[in-house]
């Protein structure tokens, strides 16, 4: 019985040191997540490369990436997709574009879908570290 109690206060000290803010849901579905692979893979792997390890463009996943936009809203990372990329059409995003992409890059650098869409109105919360 003893034994047990320290082994599941054990299991959970590694739970939470194990990334308790990624298990965070983040402002997004799961759906989303995979319709923005595709629209991701059409619109930025050419720089990018399907994995988001970067090439001519920079990586969108580790460790800079992640210090560069985690703690901040995700509308800024969605912001500055829409006004910047891709470099060649900047601005020329939908939203049925951008918030998919947008959704796939937190996807990928470990954030876990939640139960609201991302949306313009809905990307207030901040890119969990
Ligand atoms: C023609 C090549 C190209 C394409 C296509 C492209 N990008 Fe980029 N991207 C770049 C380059 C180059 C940079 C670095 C720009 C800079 O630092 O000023 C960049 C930077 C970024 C950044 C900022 C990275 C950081 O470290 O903060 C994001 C986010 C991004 N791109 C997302 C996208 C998305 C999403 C798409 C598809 C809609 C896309 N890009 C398409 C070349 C590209």
């Amino acid at each position: 019985m003893k034994r047990q109690a320290l082994l599941s206060g054990l299991i959970m000290i590694v739970a939470l040191g194990g990334g308790a803010a990624s298990a965070e849901p983040g402002p997004f579905t799961e759906q989303q997540a995979a319709d923005g692979k595709t629209k991701f893979n059409n619109h930025c792997a050419t720089c990018h490369r399907p994995n988001l390890e970067g090439g001519q463009g920079t990586a969108l996943i580790g460790d800079a990436f992640k210090q560069k936009w985690a703690g901040k809203p995700v509308a800024e990372l969605r912001d500055y997709i829409h006004a910047t990329m891709p470099p060649t059409a900047p601005r020329s995003l939908a939203d049925d574009q951008l918030d998919p992409i947008t959704a796939y890059i937190l996807s990928k650098n470990g954030v876990a879908p939640g139960d609201a869409p991302l949306s313009k109105d809905n990307a207030s919360a901040a890119f969990p570290n």
